[in-house]
């Protein structure tokens, strides 16, 4: 018999049918979040869970889910499930890194320089029908090349992130837990940078680091302080990284020149000052949305849920403390 799954969203055919292949899917067909009583009720009797970043999978979830094997989330970033209390009870949890890197220094790349070259205000300005004549004062911004990049967390997104800057003729600091290898700065041009040198040097911010305990909260006022008052900060990781209180006064202040945000603190939730203000550029969650990355990351959720219920190790598995025990 085929082991039953959970396929919490529509998920891109092709996706789907190497799914049933292997498993008895049973899909919430709807483009919204089942409730955590629905998720806890159609989890009961499935040994697999294929979910979104969106899908918050808390502990208390998994405890009528006795036959779970696996969750398999279509994210790199996999803070929205509680890993810790699914390694207690023995399921395997997944991700799909390495597969969405150039996507997402694309879209971070677009909000740089969009923010820097204010293109999403000139939109407005057009569509308010306020485009009258050129003006050599209108809509000035910043220049992007030649500018010093300050990368923070420099993996395998910051480091996409960096390629692109060098196109840009830019200075590139990246700051990390460890300094990379020394061929590898001097291969691609970045020099390593306290926390505190980087903000304080860097003309962009870019935040490329996964949610943890530690990393919540990474930027706070503290950090906006350091900044030039000529920066900008860009975020294509995860919201709470952010305080996003201390950001918007340092926004309205001008203690930073302007922000471009793609993930927010309470998301889907905007902080309303957020929509006001207009040196913000501000994007759904849309890092990895391209076509076809994102049947990419479906398919390699499928790749590592299949190999899971086949009982063999998923290649990538996020805590494999539990095939230790
Ligand atoms: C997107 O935010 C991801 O973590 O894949």
């Amino acid at each position: 018999m085929k082991p039953p799954v959970l396929v919490t969203r529509p998920i891109p055919t092709p996706v789907l049918v190497r799914l049933e292949e292997h498993c008895l899917v049973e899909l919430n067909a709807k483009e919204i979040a089942l409730s955590p009583q629905e998720l806890t009720e159609r989890l009961r009797g499935k040994m697999g869970l294929l979910c979104l970043l969106t899908d918050r999978i808390a502990g208390g979830l998994l405890v009528s889910a006795k036959e779970l094997r696996v969750i398999s989330n279509v994210a790199v970033g996999f803070d929205n499930v509680d890993v810790a209390a699914a390694t207690r009870r023995g399921i395997l949890v997944t991700n799909t890194p390495g597969i969405l890197d150039e996507t997402t220094a694309d879209l971070a790349f677009a909000l740089l320089l969009s923010v820097a070259r204010r293109v999403v205000e000139g939109d407005r300005l057009i569509r308010r029908g306020e485009f009258r004549e050129w003006n050599i004062n209108m809509l000035l911004g910043e220049d992007v090349f030649g500018k010093t990049l300050g990368i923070c967390g420099c993996g395998r997104i910051g480091q996409a992130v960096a390629r692109r800057a060098r196109g840009f003729a830019m200075r590139i600091l990246y700051t990390a837990r460890r300094a990379l290898p020394g061929d590898v700065e001097r291969q691609m041009g970045l020099s390593y940078a306290s926390k505190e040198t980087l903000l304080r040097e860097s003309d962009f911010v870019s935040l490329h680091l996964p949610l943890t305990p530690e990393t919540r909260h990474y930027i706070t006022r503290g950090e906006l302080a350091f900044m030039k008052s000529t920066a900008y900060l860009i975020n294509t990781s995860r919201g709470p990284v952010v305080d996003e209180s201390a950001l918007v006064e340092a926004l309205r202040t001008g203690r930073i020149a302007g922000a471009a945000l793609d993930v927010f603190e309470d998301e889907p939730r905007l902080h309303p000052d957020l929509a006001i203000l207009e040196n913000v550029v501000l994007t759904p969650h849309i890092g990895s949305a391209s076509r076809e990355t994102r049947t990419r990351m479906a398919m390699m959720a499928a790749e590592n849920l299949i190999t899971a219920l086949q009982g063999m190790r998923p290649p990538n598995l996020v805590n494999p403390q539990v095939l230790m025990k």
